[in-house]
């Protein structure tokens, strides 16, 4: 698959590392040409500016801060019928508030300002760091990552990309839904940033909907 980044910080290079690496072709596309070209040479890409990357990506990955994402997609001009992945979290820590509260998701913003393009909201939970372990399996089984569509499509790419990196793509619904997943992703991050687990609050999927606890 090609693919264009927007942005050339630690998500671009953390995940179109790895998809280099699983033998995708990538353009880094970055309003610096000298952070393009760095990350570029670094993870065996090519490297372009932003308008670039969004037109040589079948999928193209949005890397940038959420305040930005919106002017960065406008300059981008990603061409209609791409998939556009999101994995912007609109959050400022340690607080966690969201910024879009009240109003549309940040993946909703995407794709108003990207019209045209599949938006599936991906990869926001985890830590970038995550991302470039390998394989990421943090408690030794495939680490599920929950993404968000409405195109059949675009979503069964980003499945793939998922795969790439030795995880498991989680089916979270349509766009309508990426408000859920990026609340969530708040909700877990202001957990760990306060010391706790949260996957402690979550029982195995055995049991989760009321079956029998597995008593020892
Ligand atoms: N880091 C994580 O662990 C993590 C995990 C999940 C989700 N996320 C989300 O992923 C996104 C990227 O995070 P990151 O950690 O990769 O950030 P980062 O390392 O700070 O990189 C941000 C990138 O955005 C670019 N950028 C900033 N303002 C811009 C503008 N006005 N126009 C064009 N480019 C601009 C930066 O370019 P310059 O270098 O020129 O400033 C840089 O290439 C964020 O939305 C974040 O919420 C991050």
């Amino acid at each position: 698959m090609r693919i264009g980044t927007l942005g050339a910080g630690n998500m671009a290079e953390a995940l179109a590392g790895r998809w280099v690496a699983a033998g995708h072709e990538v353009t880094v596309g970055a309003r610096s040409p000298e952070k393009a070209a760095a990350l570029a040479g670094k993870i065996g890409a090519t490297a372009g500016t932003l308008r670039e990357a969004a037109a040589f990506g079948d999928a193209v990955l949005l890397a940038v801060p959420f305040a930005v994402a919106e002017e960065v997609l406008r300059e981008a001009a990603v061409p209609a019928g791409r998939t556009l992945i999101d994995c912007t979290n609109p959050v400022v820590p340690p607080e966690m508030a969201l910024l879009t509260a009240g109003g549309p998701s940040a993946a909703e913003r995407c794709a108003a300002a990207a019209p045209g393009a599949h938006v599936v909201k991906a990869f926001n939970v985890c830590h970038e760091g995550i991302w470039r372990t390998t394989p990421p399996q943090p408690d030794g089984r495939p680490l599920g990552v929950p993404l968000c569509g409405d195109d059949a499509a675009a979503v069964a790419a980003v499945e793939q990309l998922v795969r790439d990196l030795d995880c498991e793509p989680l089916n979270g619904g349509g766009l309508a839904r990426a408000g859920q997943l990026e609340a969530t992703a708040a909700f877990v991050i202001g957990l760990w940033f306060g010391g706790g687990d949260p996957a402690s609050m979550l029982p195995p999927v055995g049991v989760a909907m009321g079956g029998e606890p597995h008593v020892a």
